[in-house]
């Protein structure tokens, strides 16, 4: 199987253009997030950029030169047509920020510097990043400019609303570095998952014993989180229904918080209809208190009882609307693994299993890190050790993908 591990995006290039703005200063961050996506970055500065952040701390962070002049660097040991040579070896031009000038030089085709030159002459995607004064952003000239950048494909990434360095407070700031580049790897995705719409539960749940106390389990929903990212980029149309987490998700998807495992049951029978995939990657509370009090109970000298009863299935419930669906289950298991989970998933009817290991360092809850097998009723699909919470979820996905 050829199919994506998450890295189809690695050792892409990125031609990353900075024009003259304050947010500028953020470019740094920018190179440092994009490598750390392990893409190759050519950065090429406008004129005006070079005044708000140097060449040198660029090109220290991107190990490659910046480019900045039209007719500058002549190498002596080959010769290149240099905004030909980074229009053509881009798989994708950023551009961030853009200026209010930029945009307009885009939207009408000039090319009277390095940067906007190579921007005319690439076939490669462009993203646009506009960052400027909010009263230069309304303006009808700037929206037009950015309407018919739209209209000939060029990807906008809308500017956020916050207080501005000049002064104003509105839309124009420039998103953060870890947003842009989520942007430039689902630009690069080979988007293989396009059109399937993908439901994703996620996290613990909390079953409330009064308003002080309640039960939970140790999920912190990482791999959720990771599948529900991996699935966006991946070009899915994601919605996640999360128990109480301090994570977030993925910016495309819709998110849908619940708290108690009776909540979710609701929110999954309500979502389930429209989805093509369902993947239950919570942990689900399998016993809640029989009773809620509304005021503290109260400590008294004695030890107490609680009395807990069975929390409702939700594959188990949900299983005659299954039809075509793709269901995974998730096993979050200490001992016997490979059994304890083709039970599951015989008990529960599921496509296929991921069995991981709990209790172990470097696994299951809170780990980055994941050890176990994915199942399907055929036999064993792939064990992984150790294996990185984001590359496994894209090995999940590659197997959901063969039985669309
Ligand atoms: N699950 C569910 N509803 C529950 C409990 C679990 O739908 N009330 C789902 C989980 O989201 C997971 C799968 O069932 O995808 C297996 O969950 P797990 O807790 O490992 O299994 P249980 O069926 O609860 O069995 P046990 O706790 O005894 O291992």
């Amino acid at each position: 199987m050829g199919g994506s591990t998450g890295k189809d995006v690695e050792a892409r290039t990125v031609v990353f253009g900075i024009t003259g703005g304050i947010a500028a200063y953020k470019a740094p961050l920018i190179i440092r997030a994009l490598k750390g996506a392990s893409l190759n970055v050519h950065v090429v500065m406008t004129e005006d950029a070079r005044h708000f952040v140097t060449e040198l701390t660029l090109q220290t962070l991107a190990g490659t030169p910046v480019h900045c002049e039209m007719f500058g660097n002549v190498n002596t040991q080959w010769y290149e047509i240099e905004h030909i040579s980074l229009a053509d070896r881009a798989d994708l031009f950023l551009i961030a920020p853009a200026t209010a000038n930029f945009l307009a030089k885009l939207s009408c085709g000039l090319a009277d510097d390095l940067l906007s030159c190579a921007c005319l002459a690439t076939r490669a995607p462009i993203l646009v990043c506009p960052s400027m004064n909010v009263n230069m952003l309304t303006n009808r000239a700037t929206q037009e400019n950015l309407e018919t950048l739209r209209r000939r494909g060029v990807h906008i990434l809308d500017p956020v609303s916050g207080e501005l360095a000049c002064g104003w407070e509105g839309a124009g700031r420039m998103p953060d570095p870890e947003r842009i580049v989520a942007e430039v790897k689902k630009l690069l995705s080979k988007g293989d998952l396009t059109g399937i719409k993908v439901l994703v539960t996620c996290g613990p749940t909390c079953e409330d014993i009064d308003p002080v106390r309640y039960i939970t389990n140790r999920s912190t929903g990482k791999m959720g989180c990771a599948i529900v990212e991996a699935a966006c980029l991946r070009g899915a149309q994601v919605k996640v229904i999360s128990g109480p987490v301090a994570l977030s998700f993925a910016p495309w998807a819709e998110i849908i918080q619940v708290r108690t495992a009776s909540q979710m049951l609701d929110a999954v029978m309500e979502q389930l209809q429209e989805a093509d995939v369902l993947i239950m990657a919570a942990a689900v509370a399998d016993y809640v208190p029989s009773r809620y009090s509304s005021t503290k109970i109260k400590k008294g000298t004695k030890g107490t009882t609680l009395e807990l009863s069975s929390s409702p299935d939700i594959l188990a419930t949900i299983r005659p609307q299954k039809e075509s669906k793709v269901f995974v289950g998730f096993a979050a298991e200490t001992e016997n693994i490979r059994n304890y989970a083709q039970e599951k998933m015989r008990r529960k009817g599921l496509d296929m299993i991921v069995a991981n290991r709990v209790g172990t360092i470097g696994s299951g809850f809170g780990s980055d890190t994941n050890s176990g097998v994915v199942l399907s009723p055929e036999g064993v699909l792939y064990d992984f050790e150790h294996m990185a919470k984001d590359t496994l979820a894209h090995k999940i996905l590659d197997f959901v993908k063969e039985r669309l």
